[in-house]
């Protein structure tokens, strides 16, 4: 495999039991302040993507945001916030998606994608997919194409599936787990 993926994965701290009792966190903040880690994670998604003809990455707020803005810029595209509910200030079209307690909401602004764009969706973590797939209907209902879903740190098969809605889905690295940990 690719050398830079055991140092993009040991710059992810895992916190324990964070938000709540047994969820193990993989935070990303601690990749964003390795250099070395954050730089080989966006140009092993640019390298991936530079020449598959895409015209608009869409990040995931809020850790999508810290990923997809480079990516867009390095390879020409534009760059598309997927934003969490009434934080868009134009019309905007809306997709909910199941939580463990609840739901949420995903919008995009109306034109933002051009019918047709070739699209792929970045944000840092997939779990359940319930995110992603949100995204990707936001995407499709704008009539881009979703070329595939990219996040740094997942499970390679999401409920069963290497795909999300039909959509290939990039994964770098898997969650990691701290040994000895209750
Ligand atoms: C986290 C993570 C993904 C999503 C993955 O975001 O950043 O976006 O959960 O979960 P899923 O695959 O089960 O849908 P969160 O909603 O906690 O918010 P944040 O990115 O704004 O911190
Ligand atoms: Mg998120």
């Amino acid at each position: 495999g690719d050398p830079r993926l055991q140092g993009i994965s040991e710059a992810i701290r895992v916190v324990p039991h964070f938000p709540k009792p047994g969820i193990m966190f993989q935070d990303i903040t601690t990749l964003l302040l390795d250099h070395k880690a954050f730089k080989d994670t966006v140009d092993i998604f640019v390298d991936r993507y530079r020449d598959m003809d895409i015209s608009v990455v869409a990040g995931v707020e809020a850790r999508g945001f810290m990923f997809g803005p480079a990516i867009a810029l390095a390879i020409g595209a534009k760059f598309v916030p997927l934003r969490k509910p009434r934080k868009l200030p134009g019309e905007v079209i809306s997709e909910a998606y199941e939580l463990e307690y609840g739901t949420d909401c995903l919008e995009v602004h109306v034109g933002a994608v051009e019918p047709g764009e070739r699209a792929i969706v970045i944000d840092d973590l997939v779990a359940t997919g319930g995110t992603l797939s949100a995204a990707i209907r936001l995407l499709e209902r704008s009539e881009a194409e979703v070329v595939e879903c990219a996040c740094v740190i997942g499970l390679r098969e999401v409920k069963g599936q290497c795909r999300l809605n039909g959509k290939p889905l990039y994964i770098l690295v898997e969650p990691r787990q701290i040994e000895n940990c209750c």
